[in-house]
Formats: C-alpha cells, structure tokens, sequence
C-alpha cells in the first residue's frame, strides 16, 4: 500500500500552562478527504500550524510520502506542496485576485512571509493558469477581479487557487465553513469532492457534526490536544461506522444532548421596541439601516444573519456601548436610545456580550468579583460605599454550585478559566438578579458542546420565566432551536422577520429559506 500523503507521529507542542499538542498520530491518505473534529481549544490549529512550518514541535516527526520533513517555514511547506486556508484571509483588498496570487504574500500570526516567484511577475501567464486551475476543480474565479469586491465565500476560493497554483497536493481548510453560509457551505463540499477527485488530499477542520457526515471520507477526533479513540481503540473512523452522537461524545467526553425540544413561548407584552435605528460602525460607515422590530415578555427573538452584517453594531446600540445616529430605543416604554450602559442595566436589561474578555469579565480579577461587577456598589454587597467581602464570597460561592463554573475557588483569577468557564460567569452574574430583558450575542461562541447545552438550557428557562430575550447569533443552529421568531439580518437591514408560521414543518426547506436569507435573497 502506498504510504500516507502526509503523516504524523507523536507531535507534541506545549505552550506556558497548556499542552496543545500531546503525542499526536495522524495520517492523511492521498486523495481523501480527512475531517480533524474537535472544538475550541482541542488542539486543531496547532498541529496544523506545525505541519505549515509556523510552529516548530518540541517532538515528533512529519512524513510525507513515507519520508521524514523538517517543515521550517511556510515556504518549506509551500514547497513540499503543503497548502493552508487559514482561518482569517490573507488577501489583499485594492488587489485584483491574479496580484493576489503571484505576489503571495501573507501575514500570518503578524508574520509577513513573501511566498511569490519575486523579481518577474507575468501576470497575463498567471491570469491564463488561475482561469484553468479554476475551470478543473470548478472554483469560479475571475482572475481579474478585485478582492474587495469578493464576496467571503469567493475570497476562500481565492485563497484555495493560491494554494493550487503553488502547485499545493495537500490542502489544509481550518475551519472554512466558520463564514459560510449553509449554501456556500455546500459549494465549497462540492469543490472540496473535485479536488480529491483528482488527486489532492484535504484536511478539513470544523467542530459541527453535521459538516462531518455531508464531506468525510474519514474522521479523526481531538481533544484536550490528544486524539481520542473509540472503546474499541479506533482513532480514526468512517462516516459509516459512526454516529453523530458517538463523535459528540468523543469530542466532549461524555454523552451530550446535541438537539434541544423547545417548547414555544408564550409571548406576552413587549419589552423592548426599536424603531428605525441607524448606527456607524467604527468607520463612520451605516451599520445598522433603520431597524425596527419588538421582542416580548417570554419570547426569544433570535437574529439571524452572517458575521458583519450588522449584529455587532445593533447590540452595542441597544447596550449603550455605541451611539445611534437615528431613531428610537425604548425599554419597558422608558426610552433608553441615549442611556449608559449602567442606566440600561439598572432598568433590568442584562447582556451577554459577544467579546467575553472585553465587555464583560475582568481577567485580572478573582471569580468572586466578576461574580458582582455590576453590583459591587449596591446592597447587599455593600453599605455606605463599603464593600462587604464576606457577602461577595457568599454570593459567588452559591453561583459557582449552581452554574457549575469549574474553578479550583472562588479567589482564582477569571482569566485562568476556560472560555466555556469564563461565559459561565457572566450567565451566572446576569441571571442573579431580576431582568427583564436578556440581550444575548454569540452567547455560546468557542464553547464545548456541553457548556453550549447548559447555557442553552439557561436561555429557554429564563424565556420561560417571562424575561425578553434578544439572541444574536451566527450559528443557524442555535438559532433555529432557540428562537419563538427569526429576524434575519444583512447589510445591515432586517431583510425578514420569520413568524413562528414560517418556522414549522419541513426543517431543511426552512432551512434553506434562511440560508438564502442569510445571503440576501428575499
Ligand atoms: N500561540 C499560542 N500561545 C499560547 N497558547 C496557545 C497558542 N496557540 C494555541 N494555544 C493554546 O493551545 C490550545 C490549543 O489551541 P488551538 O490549537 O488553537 O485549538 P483549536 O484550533 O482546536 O481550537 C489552547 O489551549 C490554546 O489556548
Ligand atoms: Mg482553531
């Protein structure tokens, strides 16, 4: 039998406080495709950044074709016939898709690395070949177009050219299906199948199950930097001979809940009510387009809709973090379009915010402290302006039980907890204390599957107990099983509201609608 393309044998890579590689074994067969599932954390980008020269290994051998590699830099890898589409493009914006692709460079990990045949640059023979890498693995790439003018599933088939007119045999995709809508999604499965079809050998990386079965042609599972293998000992699997539920177990440790029944809420008044709301993004550019929508007392309204399209900018506007430019914000019929952050707070809105580790913990602080950050100054935590240390230990401790917040004590620092942990802390501190609205973006964002389920639960609980709750989320999933109502955002605008009509029978036809939504096809 031919040896592996590519194979590795007892990587192991640690960084200060954490093993992010522990002996990993793993082989990639020509022409298959090679699914590395695991989620945030298990390990996945660095052992790929080893294998593309940007990281070094403390052990461990790289072998391709049977023959040990020492991958010094990417363009070792480059010239091994290694290629990466990272995670963030690498594409320069003003540049037309051909100067892209001969003048190769890239800055990675803010490492600017010159990768092109420098000194002559033909770009009507580079224009010529990009056209016919193009037409066999069926990319649909116009050579002369201008990046900025891409759309981001357009740039990543950029990004594959390059790789493929660098004359890559081994294509490393991490997580290339984070930006895509479901459409996209499966365009790029059918141009991942060409490819292989013909030779090349693809790694593909992702944490959704659901992506595992529709392009796998084998499956190995990480976590915790190791690779994890089944009780009969199998490591690496096929799609026939596993289950989603098995792989969810793997990646986490243990049996999860991968779907959740919801029942439907029972919406009563409205408590929060936009109208027309206009913001600028951080360029002065319109962000928010004259939104207007309600979300009501045990109801969750989800918004629906592909990264940057707005959500960002809509929920620092509703959370006083941002100012409007336009229209009006009401909360409870109090009007709160120019109100700070603590105003909004006090009048019982809480917020789940999308950047953890800028809005809403702080990392240097213990546990017990990020447990009361926005209530220190009040009763019972403090009396004439005098914190009470034993009552904020108190607090923090019964929170930690109840939402199971994994931390050696209460007086460890926030910023040595997991991402899943960390977000726990914020769920905990918002829900213990009386809210009536519940302002929730990318809520479950780099958590493990079962921190993803627990808050979920948290989520539907509070609904249930008449809290308005905003969900903002890029994950269709989640807001397909969560929400009462979908409003789907793009450029900006509330291109549809889904009622919950709209939203029940046929799921894939659903669906579908709002994949096509999500890419602004009413
Ligand atoms: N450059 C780095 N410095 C320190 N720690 C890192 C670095 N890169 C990754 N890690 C840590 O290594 C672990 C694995 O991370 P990563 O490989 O990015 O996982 P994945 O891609 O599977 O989400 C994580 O705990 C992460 O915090
Ligand atoms: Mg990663």
């Amino acid at each position: 039998m031919a040896p592996p393309a590519l194979q590795v044998i007892g990587i192991t890579k640690a960084f200060p406080g954490v093993v992010a590689n522990d002996h990993i074994d793993f082989a990639l067969q020509r022409g298959e495709i090679h699914v590395l599932l695991g989620e945030n954390g298990a390990g996945k980008t660095t052992l790929m950044n080893i294998i593309y020269g940007l990281y070094k290994q403390d052990k461990g051998q790289i072998l391709l074709n049977g023959h040990e590699v020492e991958i010094e830099n990417p363009s070792a890898a480059i010239a091994h016939g290694i290629g990466m589409v990272h995670q963030h493009f690498m594409l320069v914006p003003p540049l037309t898709v051909a100067e892209n692709i001969i003048l190769g460079v890239e800055t990675v990990l803010g490492r600017t690395a010159f990768l092109g045949r420098l000194g002559f640059l033909d770009l009507n023979g580079a224009v010529r070949r990009i056209s016919e890498l193009s037409e066999q693995y069926g990319l649909q790439i116009d050579p002369r177009a201008y990046v900025r003018d891409l759309p981001v599933g357009s740039q990543q088939r950029v990004e594959i050219v390059k790789a493929l007119y660098r004359e890559a045999d081994i294509l490393i995709l991490d997580e290339p299906t984070a930006v895509l809508t479901p459409q996209e999604a499966d365009e790029l499965f059918t141009i991942m199948r060409s490819l292989t079809s013909q030779g090349k050998s693809i790694i593909f990386i992702t944490h959704k199950l659901k992506e595992v079965f529709a392009v796998a042609d084998r499956i190995t599972v990480l976590r915790n930097g190791r690779v994890v293998a089944r009780p009969d000992g199998k490591t690496t699997l096929e799609p026939a001979e596993t289950s989603e539920a098995e792989l969810a177990a793997m990646m986490v440790g243990r049996d999860v809940a991968l779907t959740m029944q919801v029942e439907p809420g029972q919406p009563q008044d409205v408590v929060l009510s936009v109208r027309n709301l206009r913001v600028l993004d951080d360029r002065h550019l319109v962000a928010v387009d004259g939104v207007s929508f309600e979300v009501r007392q045990g109801e969750i309204l989800g918004v629906a809709g592909v990264h940057g399209n707005g959500q960002r900018e809509l929920v620092e506007a509703l959370t006083g973090l941002r100012p409007a430019v336009s229209g009006q914000v009401t909360l409870l019929g109090r009007d709160i379009t120019r109100a700070s952050p603590r105003e909004i707070t006090e009048l019982g809105a809480a917020h789940i915010p999308e950047d953890r580790q800028k809005h809403g913990l702080v990392l240097s602080y213990p546990v017990k402290d990020n447990l009361v950050l926005n209530r220190y100054y009040r009763e019972p935590f403090a009396r004439r302006g005098v914190m009470d240390a034993d009552a904020i230990t108190k607090n923090a401790q019964a929170l930690v039980q109840r939402f199971d917040i994994r931390t050696p004590s209460v007086d460890t620092l926030e910023g040595n907890l997991s991402g899943g942990n960390q977000q726990k802390t914020i769920v905990a501190r918002e829900f213990s204390r009386p809210i009536q609205l519940l302002i929730a973006a990318q809520p479950t964002r780099g958590l493990d599957v079962g921190s993803i389920e627990f808050i979920h639960r948290q989520l539907v609980q509070r609904r249930d107990q008449g809290t308005a709750v905003l969900l903002i989320s890029a994950e269709l999933d989640e807001v397909l099983s969560l929400s009462d109502r979908i409003a789907v955002m793009f450029k900006g605008q509330i291109i549809r509201l889904l009622e919950r009509e709209d939203l029940t029978g046929d799921e894939q036809a659903i669906r579908e609608r709002l994949g096509l939504l999500m890419a602004g096809i009413a």
